[in-house]
């Protein structure tokens, strides 16, 4: 991104330094100074919708000669607007003079104020949004403090469901129109629209339902208590919850998340900025899909006697894991986990299976697969000019790098940010803006959302795609879409390649491939792995080089499975099985360890740009559980070993000294690091992506069963 020049902005007699294309109310707060505002929103365009920013602004003025105007004083004389400006869609300009403390602005924003809450419901008392509502601390701090309206208040639907997911008040809405804006601007989705006119102008889904994977993210822009997230709903007040800032593991993008407990419950996640991964944006899978962490939650081991299972304590697991293992030897036992857990957990795991001795090790899904060309960023997705996406349904496999297209068909520019890393709004966004279609090429053997936005498209098998293009960028003719891809790859000068599920299932071939494509067009490659960490874990040797993958887990005698929704049904020998819930594998189990959820995780995290990002441990409560450093320190304990890493400390110290990264250290947007070499091994059934995941997710949850009215199928896709 080029550096925009500088302009000096005077707020309230203190100079400031902006870039220039600043609206006047950021040139405001990075002066350090206030004003109210409801409908400006830092990745929205700016419509000056609720008039509630208003500052007196004045600019000084040339001669026709070049030279300043200048008052008595000999200094540029000011020329003020004749009224109170909207500040958000007013544009900063090099000298201008901003006042936001005088009695005309005081009296501007309490008028406005004024106007606001003539129409809004007095619920305070049981709206959700209470305590975190900006109506209420902008009524409090600039508002009049006593109400002259003697008439009846204007009445509208409420507790009206628009979706599964979604709540509105009708009678709260105060028109910002950010929840109508987001939809067009953001996933480029047009669900929500203003109805009637006037007083009487209410919000409603232009077709019933909310037809988005993104429909959560209104719920956290909505600046009062119209729109509500109906999964959390009366579950709390906000000063009740206690937040935690930490990492979304529900996919490979690791978007930043704040989870919201109380009571010891998981009780409802919203989205925490960070430019560089999701800006502020969640997929509804991540947002909505969290009730599971408390459904039926396992709290203590459990120990199977006759075909039953009874509670036990560590101590007695351990005994009875002794004994489960007794004369089994190295060779014979196994240790898989899903690709999920922190770096900390997969270093434990990798050092504890070199101490036992036993080549018989997995994660998954994984694929063992290195793309040998340039890696993309989700920046680089953003700012690309042409991006060809071959065999990934985005909005499934990886909901936001859905969005991040979005915008670079909207131009690839990000927003300014403030010093702090907050977006500054960009005044370049309008209403309907031109979408740069023809920069999109899709390829995928079904249609999916992405088809619909692209200019380019075809429904494809990947690897066909995958050769097809090869050859025409080797000079042979293959004609329609994927020429039309090829010879955008190659008129670009910032591509990107995007490789989803449906390549990655086919092992190293298509990678090759693409790899061939990227280098042969001077193209990134973004490879989306089937879970969380699959990046960080395919760093370690937790693959089965030379001993058993998960698919053969039937030729051992024993194992310990942390957390895989599917094994082999020929398994038949001594299995630990480390879980959240007693699921159909667990029920399999002769012990059963209760596993932490990732939000009760500390640790790190590898999203799918090889970021390095934080997990912090929410305040749920869930017993005894624990994570699998702590599982496989029961499973040394009972082999008569010391684990070599037994905590967080020393699992972070391992991996500094392995990969020279201070994972304690990291920034609050996270951190790419190259964690050098990628253990490769074939890739069979169990391992390939569970394509539909973020709705798997949310099924596992009884709760959001009885909403969406589906069944939990925990088989892993052929
Ligand atoms: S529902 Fe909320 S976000 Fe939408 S226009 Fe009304 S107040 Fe604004
Ligand atoms: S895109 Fe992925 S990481 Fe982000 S909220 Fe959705 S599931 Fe979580
Ligand atoms: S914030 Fe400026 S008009 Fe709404």
């Amino acid at each position: 991104m080029t550096q925009p020049s500088s302009i000096t902005v005077i707020v309230d007699g203190r100079e400031v330094q902006v870039p220039a294309g600043t609206s006047a109310i950021d040139a405001v707060f990075q002066a350090g100074r206030d004003v109210p505002y409801f409908c400006s929103q830092q990745y929205l365009s700016p419509v000056g919708a609720c008039r509630m920013c208003l500052v007196e602004a004045g600019t000084p003025r040339k001669n026709p000669d070049g030279s300043w105007i200048l008052d008595e004083q000999g200094n540029k004389k000011i020329f003020y607007f004749p009224k109170p400006m909207a500040s958000c869609t007013l544009g900063a300009s090099d000298g201008m003079v901003i006042k936001t403390l005088s009695e005309g602005v005081k009296k501007a924003q309490a008028g406005m104020m004024e106007f606001t809450l003539i129409n809004h419901p007095l619920d305070c008392p049981t709206c959700d949004k209470g305590g975190a509502c900006e109506l209420q601390d902008r009524a409090f701090e600039y508002g009049y403090g006593v109400s002259r309206f003697q008439f009846d208040r204007r009445h509208a639907e409420k507790h009206y469901e628009l979706s599964e997911f979604v709540v509105l008040d009708q009678e709260r809405c105060i028109h910002c129109k950010r929840c109508v804006r987001y939809f067009e601007e953001v996933p480029n989705q047009e669900v929500l629209d203003f109805i009637e006119r006037g007083g009487h102008t209410f919000i409603d889904t232009i077709e019933g339902g909310l037809p988005s994977n993104f429909s959560g993210n209104i719920t956290d822009i909505c600046p009062v208590g119209a729109l509500l997230d109906n999964v959390a709903r009366f579950r709390g007040r906000n000063w009740e919850y206690d937040h935690t800032a930490t990492t979304c593991t529900a996919c490979s993008v690791g978007c930043s998340i704040t989870v919201d407990a109380r009571n010891g419950r998981l009780e409802r996640i919203v989205g925490r900025d960070n430019p560089e991964v999701n800006e502020q944006w969640l997929c509804d899978g991540g947002r909505f899909g969290h009730p599971y962490v408390d459904d039926g939650r396992l709290t203590q081991p459990l120990i199977k006697v006759n075909g039953q299972f009874r509670p036990a304590t560590w101590e007695e697991a351990i005994a009875a894991i002794r004994t489960g293992l007794d004369g089994v030897s190295a060779q014979q036992m196994g240790f898989f986990t899903r690709a999920d857990i922190t770096l900390e957990e997969g270093i434990a795991l990798e050092a504890f299976v070199k101490q036992v001795g036993t080549p018989n090790v997995d994660h998954a899904p994984r694929h063992g697969v290195v793309v040998n060309a340039p890696a993309a960023t989700l920046l680089d997705v953003a700012t690309a000019d042409a991006i060809v996406v071959i065999g990934a349904d985005l909005s499934e496999e990886a909901p936001v790098v859905d969005l991040r297209v979005q915008e670079m068909l909207k131009g690839g520019v990000l927003p300014l940010q403030y010093d702090f890393g907050t977006a500054i709004a960009d005044l370049r966004l309008t209403e309907r803006m031109h979408r740069y279609r023809e920069r999109l090429a899709v390829f995928y053997p079904t249609t999916t959302r992405m088809h619909g936005v692209a200019d380019i498209s075809a429904e494809m098998n990947s690897i066909q795609v995958l050769e097809h293009l090869s050859s025409v960028i080797s000079g042979q003719y293959a004609g329609g879409a994927i020429e039309e891809a090829a010879a955008l790859l190659k008129n670009a000068k910032k591509p990107v390649i995007i490789l989803g599920s449906d390549v990655l299932k086919g092992g190293q071939i298509g990678l090759d491939i693409a790899a061939h494509i990227a280098l042969s067009s001077n193209a990134k490659v973004l490879p989306i792995p089937a879970d969380s960490n699959g990046v960080g874990l395919s760093r370690l040797e937790i693959v089965p080089q030379q001993g058993a993958d998960l698919s053969l887990l039937g030729t051992l005698k024993a194992a310990l499975v942390s957390r895989l929704t599917s094994i082999p049904e020929d398994f038949s020998g001594f299995l630990v099985v480390h879980e959240t819930q007693l699921t159909e594998v667990a029920k399999r189990a002769h012990v059963v360890l209760p596993a932490l959820t990732n939000y009760e995780k500390r640790g790190t995290t590898v999203n799918l740009e090889g970021r390095l990002l934080k997990l912090e441990p929410a305040a749920i409560s869930s017993g005894e559980s624990a994570d699998l450093i702590t599982a496989l320190g029961a499973v040394a304990e009972a082999l008569s070993l010391k684990a070599p890493i037994r905590g967080q400390r020393s699992a972070q110290k391992a991996l500094k000294d392995r990969f020279g990264v201070d994972v304690a250290d990291l920034p609050a947007q996270g951190k790419i690091v190259d964690l050098g070499r990628q253990y490769n091994a074939r890739t069979s059934k169990y391992h390939r992506p569970e394509v539909g995941m973020w709705k798997e997710t949310m099924l596992r949850s009884e709760r959001l069963r009885e909403k969406l009215g589906g069944s939990f199928n925990a088989a892993v896709a052929d």
